[in-house]
């Protein structure tokens, strides 16, 4: 097995880290991951972040910093900047937020004074912790409400969304979550913002490889604000990101340093200017396209096994599972999967009775694997087996055929060859 060895000339002294590294290497080539928020950056974009750009204090931006020796990473931050609008046709970008989470922060600092009213996405049917859970910052200093999807499509029905806009009249209305699995209509969203004299953020960073790809319908012509992920399905390194028109970028830089955070992780930086330059090749476009195929695949081979998928489906990267539909909770389901070296997390569905910890579904995405070259038959097969180990959990004959197979596949679609 070739496993991925960053600065491979470096004298390796301290045994036990590097030791685990080693492993966690080895358990990303032998597992799948299935975990949808997760990807494989390629070995430039790991490279990047193994340099001396992590040395570097650059408080500020670009020709205007509070320290000196900033002339190189100037150039480091001007092109992943600069890649970032082409990339998604935005006219400004800022390539600082350490995370998503510090994306989210630095958009509502922005737009929004402390308890404001926000409409989001809510947080048991897909949205995201910093949409305004009670524990989070975002519902600590703002007042948050949310919609959902519907109970018989599961779904969002935009005119329900409009309905309660209307009633609440939010300062912000957000779209965007962690686990819906169809296309979210932008300018329907964007409607509803301008008719409730709302502003209206994206919070695109599960999709934002597809948009990207051209797999998905861009929000940048109908936001105010667009925040994402550099990390899941835009295979960069782990951080964030906000997009916007020119005339925010102003707050929305000052609201990002000094507002939320200090000093920029330079070297990641770099990492993301490289993928962003990965992600504007021709063949990201195919890896894009062959992602979502790969979840309707997956999708469609599970319906076909007898297990319920929520809404019927997916269009994205993305598909709740409800594993209460073959008696198991999601924990349980995440635990047996796992000893076939199938990695997913478990996840609540719609209206789920069972608490967070123990949830009825498991939430799949195919963003990894389809980077380790996993295509459509792969994807038969695997449903196959999660359909075997799911009704058959404890069942040590298949748990050893399933796990077989799996290390067959594993090895011979290696990730780091
Ligand atoms: C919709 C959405 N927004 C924001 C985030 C936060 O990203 P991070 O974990 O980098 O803070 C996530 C992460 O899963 C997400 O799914």
């Amino acid at each position: 097995m070739t496993l991925y060895s960053p600065a491979p000339n470096t004298t390796k002294t301290d045994d036990s880290i590097w030791a685990s590294i080693a492993r966690e290497e080895e358990r990303q080539e032998l597992q799948l991951e299935l975990i949808a928020s997760e990807n494989h950056a390629s070995a430039e974009v790991m490279a990047a972040m193994g340099t001396a750009l992590t040395n570097k204090y650059a408080e500020g931006y670009p020709g205007r910093r509070y320290y000196g020796g900033c002339e190189f990473v100037d150039e480091v931050e001007d092109l992943a900047r600069n890649r970032a609008r082409e990339l998604f046709g935005s006219e400004r970008a800022n390539v600082q937020p350490h995370s998503g989470t510090q994306a989210n922060m630095a958009a509502f600092m922005s737009m929004l004074d402390p308890g404001d009213k926000v409409l989001a996405m809510s947080l048991d049917h897909g949205g995201h912790l910093s949409h305004g859970h009670t524990k989070n910052f975002s519902g600590v200093f703002y007042d948050f409400h949310s919609y959902g999807v519907e109970p018989d499509s599961e779904r969002l029905d935009l005119d329900k969304v409009r309905e309660q806009a209307l009633a609440l009249r939010p300062k912000l209305l957000i779209a965007g979550a962690s686990a819906y699995s169809r296309p979210i209509d932008f300018e329907a969203f964007a409607a509803i913002a301008r008719e409730v004299d709302a502003l209206f953020m994206v919070d695109m960073a599960h999709i934002a490889g597809l948009v990207a790809g051209g797999a998905h319908a861009s929000p940048i012509p109908h936001a105010d604000v667009v925040t994402l992920t550099t990390h899941k399905t835009l295979r960069g390194p782990r951080g964030g990101m906000i997009l916007c028109p020119k005339e925010r970028i102003v707050k929305i830089n000052s609201a990002l340093f000094p507002g939320g955070q200090g000093g920029p992780l330079m070297h990641v930086i770099a990492a993301k200017a490289i993928a962003f330059r990965e992600a504007q090749q021709d063949s990201f476009k195919t890896y894009a396209a062959q992602v979502v195929a790969n979840a309707s695949a997956l999708a469609e081979g599970l319906v076909g096994a007898g297990i319920r998928i929520v809404s019927g489906g997916t269009d994205n990267h993305v598909m709740l599972v409800d594993v209460g539909s073959v008696g198991l909770s999601g924990a349980a389901a995440e635990d047996a999967l796992h000893r076939v070296n199938i990695t997913c997390n478990k996840n609540l569905i719609p209206f789920d009775k069972r608490p967070p910890m123990e949830a009825s579904g498991v939430r799949l995405g195919t963003a990894a694997i389809t980077t380790r070259g996993l295509d459509v038959a792969d994807m038969g097969h695997l449903a196959g087996w999660i359909g075997e180990i799911l009704r058959a959990p404890e069942d040590e004959a298949t748990i050893k055929r399933v796990a077989g197979a799996v290390a067959e596949l594993t090895s011979r679609k290696p990730i780091y060859a």
